[in-house]
């Protein structure tokens, strides 16, 4: 039984005293809801006041990036440690990190194991273009992400790795993927390249999110597929009332049998 995760992702949103408050505003509604996990991965400066406020509760934090390397002449980067200090999640590999920042897949292999070494459970965003889309190649450009991404993980703790489909052209677009499409790719491309991976067991346990345009409105649609664990959730998360209402639809779902 995988249990859904419901992960907001602020970006680059919200100082840290924006953050207290979109924080203290969403707690109670959420510190103790049952059979969903929900993190906040807000942006580095609001990580440390935001794990204060989150001690007690079950709502788990995450960064948003960070560096490889343990230590060192690195300017601007956090280490696995820093994050390991405050976060139990960190997004790795989302597709703003690889358009604008130069990641690769060969750099979020480096993370993903740096964050296993430290215990962190890494959110591993994968996803295919429009372009990538339209031309039929989906499949080829994700599972390449995955199996270059994930190559010589240790297979051992490779079923608590998160993986987020985020079809690039539904972020920040409004327009996202159906459920069954995006259901589709989990079911057909993602788990079978985990399973080359890791053994077919390992690629049952691990929780796929799907993330592009998700809001309170269509949650629904991608809680009740089977194959998908959870979201990754940009903008809608930036809001109290809708980013509680997503949890409690991922909560409906588990009740009801789905996600
Ligand atoms: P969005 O972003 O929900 O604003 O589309 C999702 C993401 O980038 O993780």
């Amino acid at each position: 039984m995988r249990v859904p995760i419901v992960a907001g992702n602020w970006k680059m949103n919200k100082t840290v005293a924006e953050a207290r408050d979109l924080v203290a505003e969403m707690i109670p509604f959420l510190r103790d809801v049952q059979g969903v996990k929900t993190v906040f991965c807000p942006p580095s400066p609001a990580l440390l006041p935001v794990s204060a406020m989150l001690q007690g509760t079950d709502i788990g934090l995450g960064a948003q990036n960070m560096h490889w390397e343990e230590k060192g002449a690195f300017t601007g980067e956090l280490a696995p440690a820093m994050v390991a200090e405050f976060c139990q999640y960190v997004i790795l590999g989302h597709s703003e990190r690889r358009m604008y920042f130069g990641e690769t897949d060969e750099t979020v292999n480096r993370k993903v194991r740096a964050a296993q070494a430290h215990d962190l459970i890494p959110i591993v965003c994968v996803g295919e273009t429009l372009d990538e889309n339209e031309s039929g190649r989906t499949s080829e450009v994700v599972s390449r992400q995955l199996s270059a991404g994930l190559q010589d993980v240790d297979p051992a703790s490779a079923s608590r790795i998160v993986i987020a489909y985020e079809p690039i052209w539904a972020i920040g677009t409004g327009r996202a993927a159906t459920g069954p499409d995006a259901n589709r790719v989990v079911a057909d491309v993602i788990r079978p390249a985990l399973e080359k991976l890791f053994g077919a067991q390992t690629a049952q346990a691990i929780r796929v999110l799907y993330g592009g345009s998700v809001k309170a409105g269509n949650a629904a649609e991608f809680f009740a597929q089977p194959d998908i664990d959870g979201a990754l959730v940009g903008g809608a998360s930036l809001k109290a009332d809708e980013f509680v209402k997503i949890v409690y639809v991922a909560r409906a779902e588990v009740l009801k049998g789905g996600a």
